[in-house]
């Protein structure tokens, strides 16, 4: 017996955003970003197919996530992209990862650990050119920089940035990051920095002067679209790598006016055939879409109704009355819908 639940994650897509994002950066280098469980999709399926692909970086936020992959047998380069304490350079000396960097006592604790088991470990200055994370500022580069040279265990292979606000219609922010960055990236030309990188998705779409040596893609290449914003067309190529499916457990008849679900934020306006869905926060789908997405039952975008309760969410289906019985199947549980459900909510 298996759950009436599933996630269902289609490389296929996968592979075709990435496909489309490599055309959009002139085929540099992607590293695609994993962290946070591929973004909810699973690190371990992902990073394979990532490596099947080509791909031989890969990125993700803390050394923990980098170590269940090496214990997965994924041989990539990793990038870490999180500030990590000194206590974590053991771990990324022995398996060869590659930190994010913005500290002295990182850096120095970094070549000890490198010394003690023999090899050099490549890292990658982060530069905050507006983030306002984490980074060094682009004036303390230089320091840095020479501060590596003197340490026999690291190398500084990448120099790299982040956009807070590349997803957003008015660029001027984004671009004077470029800048900045581009200023840092001239000034330390001789150091033998191997990489350059700073694109997120949005960067990659539609600012093509952020692509640099390389480029990070996180949401965009499971399919969706960093944000409204966006202005490439060719964002709407994206095709979303996670489909939901689920069943009907239950269904009723209810007459107008009654009340569904915690707190009965919603009310129905009519006679309403309502379907439960055995599928709540406890799975993954947020408390904050209540009242405010739909699914696709046969075809039709049925408006979920009331709060989503930790194992059963209510979904509005009259429109497909005499149509529907219990157990038929809610293909692809839809992502957050602006116009929201029909009915009433407070406010
Ligand atoms: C440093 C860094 N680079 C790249 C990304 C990917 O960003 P996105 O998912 O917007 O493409 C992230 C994600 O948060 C990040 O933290």
């Amino acid at each position: 017996m298996s759950h009436p639940t599933r996630a269902i994650i289609h490389l296929d897509r996968l592979g075709r955003n990435l496909r489309l994002l490599g055309e959009l950066t002139g085929g540099r280098p992607l590293w695609p970003c994993i962290k946070a469980n591929a973004y909810g999709h699973g690190a371990e399926i992902v990073a394979r197919h990532l490596v099947a692909l080509g791909h031989d970086t890969l990125c993700v936020a803390h050394a923990t996530e980098a170590l269940e992959l090496r214990e997965a047998g994924i041989r990539a380069r990793l990038v870490l992209l999180s500030a990590a304490l000194p206590e974590a350079s053991d771990a990324v000396a022995e398996h060869g990862l590659e930190p994010v960097v913005c500290t002295h006592a990182t850096l120095e604790s970094l070549s000890r650990a490198a010394e003690r088991v023999g090899r050099q470990v490549a890292v990658h200055l982060k530069v905050d050119t507006g983030m306002g994370r984490v980074g060094v500022r682009p004036d303390e580069v230089e320091g840095f920089l020479e501060r590596g040279r003197q340490l026999p265990g690291v190398r500084v292979r990448g120099l790299m940035s982040h956009f807070p606000r590349a997803d957003e219609a008015d660029q001027s922010f984004s671009r004077a990051q470029i800048e900045s960055f581009h200023r840092v990236c001239e000034a330390t030309r001789a150091a033998g920095i191997e990489v350059r990188h700073l694109a997120n998705s949005a960067g990659i779409l539609d600012l093509p002067e952020s692509h640099f040596d390389a480029a990070r893609p996180g949401i965009a290449i499971y399919g969706l679209a960093p944000s409204k914003n966006i202005a490439n067309p060719r964002v709407a190529e994206l095709e979303p790598v996670l489909e939901w499916r689920t069943r009907i457990t239950f269904l009723k008849e209810v007459p107008s006016g009654t009340g569904l679900s915690y707190g009965h934020t919603f009310h129905t306006q009519r006679p309403s055939l309502v379907a439960t869905l055995p599928v709540g926060y406890g799975d993954g789908l947020h408390r904050g879409l209540s009242n405010r997405m739909h699914v696709l039952v046969r075809g039709v975008r049925c408006p979920q109704v009331g709060t989503i309760t930790m194992d059963q969410t209510l979904v509005d289906v009259t429109a497909l009355r005499g149509e529907i019985e219990l157990g038929d199947e809610v293909t692809r549980l839809a992502a957050a819908d602006e116009n929201g459900a029909s009915g009433s909510r407070p406010g």
